[in-house]
């Protein structure tokens, strides 16, 4: 499939007191990369891991880590956060100055770096940095908790950074002319009926963590949010 719709389970939802284990878990049921939500309690008013919990999480499973650091000065933290195992690194353009050099950093450094945008951050301050990152998280809730309730305004701007992506031949690493899509992740108040909405606007990459933990069962509920792309 040209476009496969990646489903990265949220461990914020899962038990902290058996973190290896949830990510044990989720590389069973099917999941294709542990998005780990780390909060400063400054940027975001929760807390949540540091490095050494991502290493616990990373010795774990052999699956992708798609870190999601919702916090000031990421690039203060990068190295510690890709000492541990981490995979990719998506930070906030509303985190920091220093947006080109952090996403520079973490790919000098070999891995995947993504910019996420809060639900209130237009679209206009997007474009520019798609050629410069490999995914991007367009928040579908305020950030900071999870198990809240999907923000339908926030399409529109997925269908936008979809048909920038289209019409400048914008493709996965912000490749021109790539045949692989660029990756345009979105998080918050994730379900099959919202997967759907944000799948149809244009994203590629779910991540979902209240839904997926309340389901029956991890493999049910993440085969419903992958069906939801097909
Ligand atoms: C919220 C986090 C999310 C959260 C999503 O700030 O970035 O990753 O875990 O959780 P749900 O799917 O419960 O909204
Ligand atoms: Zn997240």
């Amino acid at each position: 499939m040209n476009n496969p719709i990646r489903i990265n389970p949220s461990i914020l939802s899962g038990d902290f007191g058996r973190l290896a284990d949830e990510a044990k878990r989720l590389e069973q049921a099917g999941a294709d990369a542990i998005h780990v939500d780390i909060m400063d309690g400054h940027f975001v008013p929760n807390l949540t891991f540091g490095p050494k919990a991502v290493g616990a999480i990373n010795r774990a499973t052999n699956l992708f880590l798609d870190l999601h650091l919702m916090m000031y000065n990421p690039y203060d933290y990068v190295e510690a956060f890709l000492s541990e195992g981490a995979d990719r690194i998506t930070f906030h353009f509303e985190a920091t100055e220093d947006v080109e050099e952090t996403l520079s950093f973490i790919r000098r450094c070999g891995k995947e770096a993504g910019l996420a945008f809060r639900p209130e951050t237009s679209f206009s301050m997007i474009p520019r940095y798609l050629y410069q990152c490999d995914l991007v998280l367009l928040m579908t809730v305020s950030p900071g908790f999870g198990g809240q309730t999907f923000l339908p305004e926030v399409l529109e701007k997925i269908r936008q950074t979809r048909d920038y992506c289209e019409q400048n031949r914008i493709g996965a690493g912000g490749k021109e002319g790539s045949p692989i899509p660029f990756q345009i992740q979105v998080d918050g108040g994730i379900n099959p009926k919202t997967a759907r909405q944000c799948v149809e606007a244009g994203a590629n990459v779910l991540v979902s963590g209240h839904y997926l933990f309340e389901s029956a069962s991890l493999s049910d509920g993440i085969r419903a949010l992958r069906e939801s792309g097909s």
